[in-house]
């Protein structure tokens, strides 16, 4: 089952990168060739029905496979970076994150206001990072069409936080 072959691949880096925190490395699942082809027609398989004309992927980890899947489903491609690297004109948006803060940013010109984006990142944690994503898709004046993560850390309680957003919240590997 594809869930148990991700939780396997998935190194547990404890107190990384601060005490506390225990890191979930997907590099080993990058290693794998199959796995990640695996992966991608499975992100495929959940998204392709919903209703959406462009995939967001966030910085750094949300880029591997929010392009794979956006040219899959032969979707346009949106960059959310972090604060400084769009060298045209930005939106921003300020969050918090599992640890730390953090500035993200998207291009002003991302998108026709009205689009319906899907938001891709690798992780869900705290919900941090997608909630600020979800504000400046709003500021722009797209819709969140929905979520896609490879896994999603159910017990820190993000989904909650993405509720009141879209309804559609996917994910290939939960951890309760
Ligand atoms: C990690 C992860 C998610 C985010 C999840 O990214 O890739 O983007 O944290 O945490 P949250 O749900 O609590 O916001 P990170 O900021 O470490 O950067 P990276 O993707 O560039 O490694
Ligand atoms: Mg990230």
């Amino acid at each position: 089952m594809l869930e148990n072959q991700i939780k396997n691949a998935i190194r547990d880096i404890p107190d990384f990168p601060k005490p506390g925190i225990i890191f979930k490395d997907i590099t080993p699942i990058l290693k794998d060739q199959k796995l990640c082809t695996d992966i991608v027609d499975a992100l495929v398989k959940q998204t392709q029905d919903l209703d959406f004309d462009a995939i967001a992927g966030i910085e750094s980890r949300g880029f591997l496979f929010g392009l794979m899947l956006a040219n899959k489903l032969n979707k346009p491609f949106i960059p959310i970076r972090k604060a400084g690297k769009l060298p045209f004109k930005t939106i921003q948006q300020f969050y918090d994150l599992e640890y730390g803060t953090a500035t993200i940013e998207i291009h002003e010109d991302a998108f026709e206001k009205g689009a319906k984006i899907l938001i891709h990142d690798d992780l869900l944690a705290t919900g941090g990072t997608v909630v600020a994503t979800s504000q400046l898709i709003e500021k722009m004046e797209g819709k969140i069409a929905g979520y896609s993560f490879l896994i999603s850390l159910d017990f820190l309680n993000g989904n909650e936080r993405l509720e009141k957003y879209s309804e559609n919240n996917l994910s290939l590997a939960r951890y309760q």
